[in-house]
């Protein structure tokens, strides 16, 4: 069957691929395209979406790309660097400076096909630091922004020309967090590119079938099961297509889980059939003793990697399974978020994407059966697939386990920003009569496609969720070098922050499981572990007080797909509980609570 076809030209952003995951939702195929394409393999589609980027400025110099795409006669919509490509081609203007993180709400100018059946307003997520300042002749603007409390907003959030047929939204309708974001993309393949729907999940997994069976062949495959959703419903795909003799499953303790975790690990993976060749190892010397010491980030992601295949090879040895194929249930964010194409930028190295497993992928070792998917497809699949409900729901559990969320530290002040951040920083507490104080640590974030690697600011007052949320916002639009803001969960707010020299041990770890444990069990108890997507308890090595060295860090969010999210309100109760608990723990000296969307900051902290 011949499908309609859109073509997503992949500038390296976050989101080009969940671009495509979208409109294939829509059940119509999308296919992802690369810059350089040549014109002629463009004319097949119905319709051109254009990505953002992280690393091209739409700017001034001249972007290198095929634009010959602009003299096809096929309706093209860019997004954010798509947008101001678009917006520079026919004439307009794109200046530095117009930067917007996070919720805005889009003003619609006008009727158009483009926004049929949504409202005049309509909350948009921007990632973005230049912007379109003005447009070509041929061009309208569609749509302003009008930020948050300041009110101050921005002209050409979304462009269009119908003589033309080329259209530019400088938001992302691809992400959650654009409410009617799917609407949008069905007007433009629907009403504009005049598509028809003939694609869904089940081509899609026949395709999988098809492509793993002529991948792997007659040869075996051993499989890193972490007993999360991913590497589980790899597993159960991976026994339809090879039977359960080919099938091979390694779970490895690299003492990073979290309390009692293998067990549990173990018995699932029993009760779901799985138990034919079922392998375990506690490998946490391994795993503790080359990260004895380390503190930067990025090291410790790696060097958790290079030992998952160091433990895999030793173990395949001694099981006599040295020709296997590896096996993870990696999937599309582990790659995208690794800068794993083309132009992304490396926001964090994900365990399954260090260079030794690159090596690996490049000689054809490796079988990655969900990479191309999005982890709300994950669990479509597994649901498909008859993975036990309460397994697809567990919240997402990154590879590098606590390892992530256990902060080390030389114990140096970090305070080479702290002077450029304190005088804005005081005007917005002043504005929002919060107290604020940028700490002198850092975290991971993501801003308009790229890594950060700032401080946290914490605020402190009353628990008044809108208002942190809107101090928060402010704090990103007016004040350099942060990328989060935490919210103190305890009754006096600390004079001084310091960090305290510590790295990855037993110790911090078991705490850290205690602490975890501490969060899931008053989720759970509150009904609200299904309705939260995700909470990581964090270790932050600094001493709030004199009574001890760990800052403890909550962060319930809400996401979809975990490429964006927003923070999730705890109700007051809930907090309190878990404060004191928390507090009750042997050398805490503090509890927050995130308050941080991604972007600004990821997920995780490291
Ligand atoms: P971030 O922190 O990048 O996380 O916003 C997005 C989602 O990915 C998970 N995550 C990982 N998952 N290996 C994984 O399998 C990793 O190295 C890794 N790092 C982050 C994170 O928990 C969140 O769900």
């Amino acid at each position: 069957m011949v499908h309609d076809k859109i073509a997503v030209v992949d500038f390296g952003g976050q989101y080009a691929h969940l671009i495509a995951t979208k409109i294939r939702r829509l059940r119509v195929l999308a296919e992802i395209r690369q810059p350089e394409d040549p014109t002629e393999l463009f004319e097949q589609y119905k319709g051109i979406v254009l990505s953002g980027s992280p690393s091209l400025s739409a700017f001034g110099e001249d972007s290198a790309y095929n634009k010959s795409i602009y003299d096809l006669e096929a309706p093209i919509l860019g997004f954010c660097f798509g947008h101001q490509e678009i917006a520079k081609h026919y004439g307009g203007e794109v200046v530095h400076g117009g930067r917007e993180w996070g919720a805005a709400d889009l003003h619609l100018t006008r009727d158009h096909p483009l926004f049929a059946g949504l409202s005049r307003r309509e909350p948009v997520w921007m990632s973005h630091f230049d912007s379109v300042a003005a447009v070509g002749p041929d061009f309208d603007e569609l749509g302003y922004t009008a930020l948050g409390a300041g009110g101050e907003g921005h002209r050409y959030a979304a462009i269009g020309s119908d003589r033309h047929r080329r259209y530019g939204f400088q938001f992302h309708p691809e992400v959650d967090d654009t409410v009617h974001g799917e609407a949008m993309l069905a007007n433009f393949i629907f009403n504009i590119c005049g598509c028809t729907r003939s694609w869904t999940m089940e081509h899609y997994l026949d395709e999988q079938r098809e492509r793993l069976k002529s991948q792997i062949g007659d040869r075996s495959v051993f499989l890193l099961a972490s007993g999360g959703v991913d590497s589980t419903v790899a597993a159960k795909l991976l026994g339809l297509v090879l039977g359960s003799e080919r099938l091979h499953l390694l779970h490895i303790d690299n003492g990073l889980m979290r309390k009692d975790e293998s067990r549990q690990v173990l018995e699932t993976l029993s009760a779901l059939g799985l138990d034919r060749h079922l392998n375990f190892v506690d490998a946490s010397d391994a795993f503790l003793g080359a990260l004895d010491g380390v503190v930067e980030p990025e090291r410790k992601r790696r060097i958790i990697g290079d030992t998952f295949i160091e433990v895999f090879e030793r173990e395949a040895r001694r099981l006599g399974a040295s020709d296997h194929l590896l096996a993870q249930g990696t999937i599309y964010p582990d790659t995208i978020e690794t800068g794993g194409t083309k132009r992304a930028d490396t926001i964090k190295t994900h365990h399954n994407r260090v260079p030794i497993v690159q090596e690996m992928l490049a000689a054809g070792r490796v079988v990655e059966p969900l990479v191309d998917l999005y982890k709300v497809e994950v669990r479509e699949l597994g649901e498909q697939l008859g993975v036990p409900a309460d397994l697809i729901w567990r919240h997402p559990f990154p590879g590098p386990g606590l390892g992530v969320r256990l902060l080390c530290s030389t114990g140096h002040e970090d305070r080479d920003h702290i002077d450029d951040i304190e005088p804005p920083l005081a005007a917005v507490s002043r504005q929002f009569g919060v107290c604020a104080q940028a700490l002198p640590i850092r975290s991971v974030g993501v801003k308009a496609d790229l890594r950060s690697y700032e401080h946290p600011v914490l605020l402190s007052g009353a628990f008044d969720w809108n208002r942190l949320q809107e101090t928060a916002g402010a704090i990103y639009r007016e004040v350099p070098h942060i990328n989060r803001c935490i919210w103190w969960a305890g009754a006096v707010r600390p004079q001084h922050v310091r960090p305290v020299a510590a790295t990855v041990t037993r110790a911090r770890l078991d705490l850290l499981r205690e602490a975890d444990a501490l969060v899931m069990d008053g989720l759970r108890r509150h009904g609200l572990y299904r309705d939260i997507w995700q909470c990581p308890t964090v270790l932050v090595p600094a001493a709030c007080d004199d009574r001890g060295q760990e800052l403890v860090i909550i962060r319930p969010i809400r996401s979809e797909r975990g490429m964006t999210a927003t923070a999730a309100q705890l109700p007051e109760p809930l907090v309190a509980e878990l404060t004191a608990g928390l507090a009750a723990l042997d050398g805490i000296s503090g509890v927050a609570i995130d308050l941080t969307s991604k972007p600004p900051g990821t997920i995780e902290w490291e």
